[in-house]
């Protein structure tokens, strides 16, 4: 089958097509032929080798975590799908491969696809969305009548983020470039700050919960904003050493984590509030709490642009840019390439 792979790690290597074998089924496992698949900054950072310590992949490895598709057979002890039906899900770190035209994956990673939903749209949600939900569903616990702040609210994280905290009844503040404004009001945010003209620190005040996906800096920014209580949730670092005990990584990595983010979890217990780095785990789970905002319209995937399946590695640079606003998919079926 057609697929996107890298030969080894490194920050000038190439995406390249080729064939690679048929994906083996194991018993809990559906196989699946990927309809859209989506690009997020993960792939690219997996390209590069900045995860090669905690998550080592062997090479040649088809990259892609998000995909939508349709079951084309099970493994005698899936319970929960058939051939024929409409799935989407992310694979999970150790088995990426959404790049390409099957894959094999356990079950308990995929969800049925919204009916109301292209393949397209699916196949843009589930790193975003599982992201945003065990930010402010999970870590933070986001009720009715709270403030969030969501940096980089035009984002493909943010976009739906905003809409997330929206639906819990928060009053959302969020980061975007002057262009981006109009669009994330429509979305539900109350406040947008312009983040090349404004301090989103000296406007935003009293917040409950801060999610927050650029530098270290801003980080640092967002525990000032919180009231008491509060939850900063860092989705680009620094990891904590709970992070590092969830992942099952050694004593090692574990110190290294404290240290890493030692000044951040420090400058938060001073101020009475707490410090969470999230790495999103996934599963179709969350994804059926989030079929049904899908559903009903609730929450609307909003998608930058859609590449055919040929040009992958320009929807990866695209979104490696980092001015992607909403979220960049490639349509793989239909358009064989090669
Ligand atoms: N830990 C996890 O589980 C996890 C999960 C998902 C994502 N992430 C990480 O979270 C980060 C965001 O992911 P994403 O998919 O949302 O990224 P993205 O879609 O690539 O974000 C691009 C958007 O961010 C805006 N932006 C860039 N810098 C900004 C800033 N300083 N302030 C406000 N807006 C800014 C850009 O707007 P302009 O063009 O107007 O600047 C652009 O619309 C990435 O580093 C990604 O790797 C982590």
């Amino acid at each position: 089958m057609k697929a996107f792979f890298v030969e080894h790690y490194g920050k000038d290597t190439l995406l390249a097509l080729g064939d690679r074998p048929e994906p083996d089924m194991r018993d809990n496992e559906v196989l699946v032929e990927i309809r859209a698949a989506s690009v997020n900054q993960l792939d690219a950072k997996i390209m590069s080798g900045a995860f090669k310590q905690i998550i080592p992949h062997k090479m040649p490895l088809t990259l892609g975590h998000d995909l939508a598709g349709v079951v084309l057979g099970t493994g005698p002890r899936v319970t929960a799908f058939k051939t024929g039906d409409e799935v989407y899900g992310c694979l999970p770190v150790n088995r990426i491969g959404a790049f390409a035209e099957r894959v094999t994956v356990d079950e308990s990673y995929l969800a049925p696809k919204p009916g109301n939903l292209t393949m397209e749209e699916a196949a843009s949600l589930p790193v975003v969305a599982i992201t945003a939900w065990q930010a402010l569903v999970v870590i933070a616990g986001v009720t009715p009548g709270q403030r969030v702040f969501i940096q980089a609210g035009s984002g493909g994280v943010g976009t739906i983020a905003i809409q997330l905290a929206k639906h819990l009844g928060a009053e959302v503040a969020t980061t975007a470039g002057a262009a981006s404004a109009d669009a994330l009001r429509g979305l539900g945010a109350d406040i947008v700050v312009d983040y090349r003209k404004e301090d989103f620190a000296a406007v935003v005040k009293a917040c409950d919960a801060a999610l927050m996906s650029q530098d270290e800096a801003s980080l640092a920014k967002a525990i000032t904003i919180l009231k008491p209580g509060g939850t900063a949730i860092s989705i680009s670092g620094p990891p904590d050493p709970e992070f590092a005990r969830q992942a099952g990584l050694n004593q090692l990595f574990g110190l290294v984590m404290w240290g890493l983010s030692y000044r951040i979890r420090a400058a938060a217990r001073r101020r009475g509030v707490r410090y969470a780095f999230l790495f999103m785990q996934p599963g179709g789970a969350q994804l059926r709490e989030l079929n049904a905002l899908l559903e009903s319209g609730v929450i609307r995937p909003v998608i930058d642009r859609v590449f055919p399946f040929a040009q992958t590695p320009e929807a990866l640079a695209y979104v490696a840019s980092g001015r992607a606003k909403g979220k960049v998919v490639v349509g793989v079926g239909g358009a064989r390439a090669g």
